[in-house]
């Protein structure tokens, strides 16, 4: 799909269809009036007669347009103009998109810019609206075999008011697109079936998204580096599988000064979990194929970071394998070294994400990083926990929790805090080795973490669990994307941190 920015008056912009919001109290914005008055009143005639009556996310559409340069106009409610809010204004345009899709036409016209809406300028609105035209239009067909029957707009433009730098909506249209395509990519990668989406799968992305750009370094440790620099609990997951285990480095120099410590993301990568030798009961065990969207997210995140290029330094870390029974698998019993050198007793080999986990953790330590935040659907107990709106936030760092949380409100991708106390640790001894990787029944995702912060001991640290955030079940069973706003965000709130330190240092000198 093609965005461009328009600054013409949507009035006289010829196009398929133009996309109007109508306040429920009936007023039009500047845009809308300038329509109306083309259109002899058209627009505010429905409105007056009650045809439309513009409650949240409804829409309308107008079939002719008379005298306007358009040849539809979809009417979008937008509820109450003193109670519009960010989510509503998401949630309006969203249904604007869903409507349009219905429609098979070629282009059309958003002009949802200059909807009030409190605080929020017209940049960012249009970065919302593009992100929200990129996510509504995503559809996942890669194996359909007569692929998609729908007609989607080749082409989108989006009105930009002509009295506002116009550079400042091209911005604003690219981060837009960026954050939305991040988020398709990890919702493909996350919808791609286990027998295609394997960790070499993971790492052939990884290289294809890099290849030609120089700000990136990509390397592919295969199971034999692995094994030579002692990541044996990493390793242990894979052992029963015919596919191998990869761990994926992706560092992103984008800081002035290339020695700034950089932010670390790391994703689970477990291409399926059957649960291995603990194997999983058979119900829903498809949904195992989305073990990986921690991994997605990493990705997905990358993939919106090579195109808004953020002046700061990242790695970005996978830690990809897949879990599977066999005879040459993990047992439960088992123990293993891990790269720290702490030793693990493998009680149950579903609890494999903290297994790959903790080897990179401390693989990471060799970065000296500014922060690491890793991202994996660890644990059911999330979803009983927090169900499927937050996604379970814990940190060695009060600092880093704050920020990822106010990241994750302004991406209207939310998080929430758990506790890491020290309390719950003795929950992890182990009669033979120095721990085992599960703590029994009570408070699983706080145990997970606990096992976790074991191994980040060196660094300011932070663990996202979205087991219950990264895809849904039932009929519209698909990977959601999440948290890759949350995470986008963050690190453009880092980016922004570091300018006014720049700044500090700079007026001190
Ligand atoms: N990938 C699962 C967690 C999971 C389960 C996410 C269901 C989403 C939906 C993880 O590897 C796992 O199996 N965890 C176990 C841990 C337990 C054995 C301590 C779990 O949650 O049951
Ligand atoms: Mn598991
Ligand atoms: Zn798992």
């Amino acid at each position: 799909m093609n965005f461009k920015l328009v600054t013409n008056s949507p009035a006289l912009t010829e196009t398929a269809c133009v996309v109007l919001p109508v306040m429920q109290e009936g007023s039009l914005t500047f845009s809308g009036q300038a329509l109306d008055k083309a259109t002899e009143s058209l627009v505010s005639q429905i409105i007056d007669r009650g045809d439309f009556k513009a409650k949240l996310g409804k829409t309308f559409l107008l079939a002719f347009a008379p005298g306007a340069g358009a040849q539809r106009i979809l009417l979008v409610g937008m509820g109450k103009e003193d109670q519009l809010t960010d989510a509503k204004f998401r949630k309006a345009s969203q249904a604007a998109y869903d409507h349009l899709a219905q429609l098979s036409l070629h282009d059309c016209l958003i002009a949802l810019a200059d909807t009030p809406l409190k605080n929020r300028d017209s940049s960012w609105k249009l970065r919302l609206l593009a992100e929200v035209a990129e996510t509504s239009f995503y559809r996942f067909t890669e194996f359909k075999s007569q692929g998609s029957q729908e007609e989607l707009p080749a082409e989108l433009s989006f009105h930009w008011p002509e009295n506002q730098d116009s550079s400042e909506g091209e911005k604003a249209l690219q981060a837009g697109q960026a954050i939305g395509q991040g988020k398709n990519l990890a919702r493909t990668l996350g919808n791609r079936p286990g027998n295609i989406c394997t960790p070499v799968h993971l790492a052939e992305t990884a290289l294809e998204l890099t290849g030609k750009d120089s700000a990136f370094t990509t390397s592919i440790l295969d199971e034999e580096q692995m094994a030579e620099l002692g990541m044996h609990s990493l390793l242990s997951v894979g052992k029963g599988s015919a596919q191998p285990s990869r761990l994926i480095v992706v560092e992103y120099k984008g800081a002035k000064n290339p020695d700034d410590k950089p932010h670390v993301l790391l994703g689970k990568g477990i291409t399926f979990d059957t649960g291995g030798i603990s194997l999983k009961p058979g119900e829903g065990m498809d949904e195992m194929k989305f073990d990986m969207c921690g991994a997605a997210s990493v990705l997905g995140t990358l993939e919106a970071v090579r195109q808004i290029k953020p002046k700061i330094n990242l790695v970005f870390m996978i830690a990809a394998a897949e879990n599977m029974p066999s005879s040459t698998a993990s047992k439960p019993g088992d123990i293993y070294t891990t790269l720290s050198g702490k030793t693990v007793e493998v009680l149950n080999t579903d609890a494999e994400g903290r297994l790959v986990l903790c080897d990179a953790l401390t693989y990471a330590e060799r970065y000296n990083p500014a922060s690491v935040v890793d991202i994996a659907t660890l644990t059911g107990a999330c979803i009983i926990a927090l169900g499927h709106q937050a996604t379970g936030l814990l940190s060695n760092d009060d600092d880093l929790a704050a920020a990822l949380l106010k990241a994750g409100q302004k991406a209207e991708d939310r998080a929430w805090q758990l506790p890491l106390w020290e309390e719950f640790q003795e929950q992890l001894d182990s009669n033979f080795a120095d721990m085992q990787n599960i703590g029994g029944r009570p408070a699983g995702t706080i145990t997970a973490a606990c096992f976790l912060s074991r191994f980040a001991e060196k660094f300011r640290w932070a663990h996202l669990d979205i087991a219950g955030t990264a895809w849904h079940s039932g009929k519209q069973k698909g990977a959601t994307g999440r948290p890759v706003g949350l995470l986008v965000h963050y690190l453009l709130d880092q980016e922004a941190l570091g300018d006014q330190n720049s700044e500090a240092t700079d007026s001190e000198q």
